[in-house]
């Protein structure tokens, strides 16, 4: 893995049920065939204390403000940042299942200002590379469903979310893919931004 100790970062992202699940579990096949260590994680984490407290107030069983939900969101990948650090440290590459960048694209969706949010992620392991499926609510609509939680079932914010994720990828500089072209074809555009960026990182696919 080049002379890097520390291990590329690549969040999948984009909006609900657009296929990043999917993705993510091939990339990590097709790294591990390369011969590369990975290791995932997803957010949120439901598994933890706040990941609990996100669960709720998606299932509509507690009620937030938009700062409070987003607060969460972030202190939910804050629970989990010394594991996050360790698993760096121990492999070659790291997929998180949505990151600190669905909190910007959703929290600016929900009408809070991206500086804030920013700041909420402030401290934690920056991504080296961010993946956007991108494809309208629509596609995603007919071919998977979007009604299992209150963020899922507005489809207006899907829409308001899937535009913030193109405007923030031009301001970060994060890669959007067609996700609305076949599985495979998905897949094979992702494998070849992350060799670019592990070759950027001297590791050769
Ligand atoms: P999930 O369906 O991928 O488990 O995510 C649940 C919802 O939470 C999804 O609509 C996206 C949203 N979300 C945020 O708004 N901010 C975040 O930081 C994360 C991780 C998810």
């Amino acid at each position: 893995m080049g002379g890097s100790t520390k291990g590329v970062l690549i969040a999948i992202e984009g909006i609900d049920a657009v296929g990043k699940r999917t993705q993510s579990s091939l990339l990590n096949s097709w790294l591990r065939s390369k011969s590369f260590t990975t290791s995932a994680m997803s957010f949120p984490d439901y598994g933890t204390a706040i990941g609990q407290e996100v669960k709720r107030f998606l299932l509509g069983t507690r009620n937030y403000s938009p700062e409070v939900r987003h607060m969460l969101f972030a202190a939910n990948r804050w629970e989990k940042k010394a594991e996050l650090e360790a698993m760096l440290l121990g492999v070659d590459v790291v997929i998180v299942n949505r990151y600190s960048e669905s909190n910007l694209a959703y929290g600016t969706s929900n009408g809070l200002p991206l500086p804030w949010l920013v700041n909420l992620e402030e401290g934690l392991p920056k991504s080296d590379l961010v993946l956007v499926l991108d494809a309208s609510p629509g596609v995603v609509y007919r071919r998977r469903g979007l009604n299992k939680d209150r963020y899922e079932r507005n489809v207006g914010l899907q829409e308001r979310t899937r535009n913030a994720y193109l405007m923030l990828a031009k301001e970060f500089g994060w890669k959007v893919v067609d996700a609305s072209q076949g599985i495979e074809a998905t897949s094979s555009a992702l494998n070849s931004e992350v060799s670019a960026v592990l070759a950027a990182n001297g590791r050769t696919v």
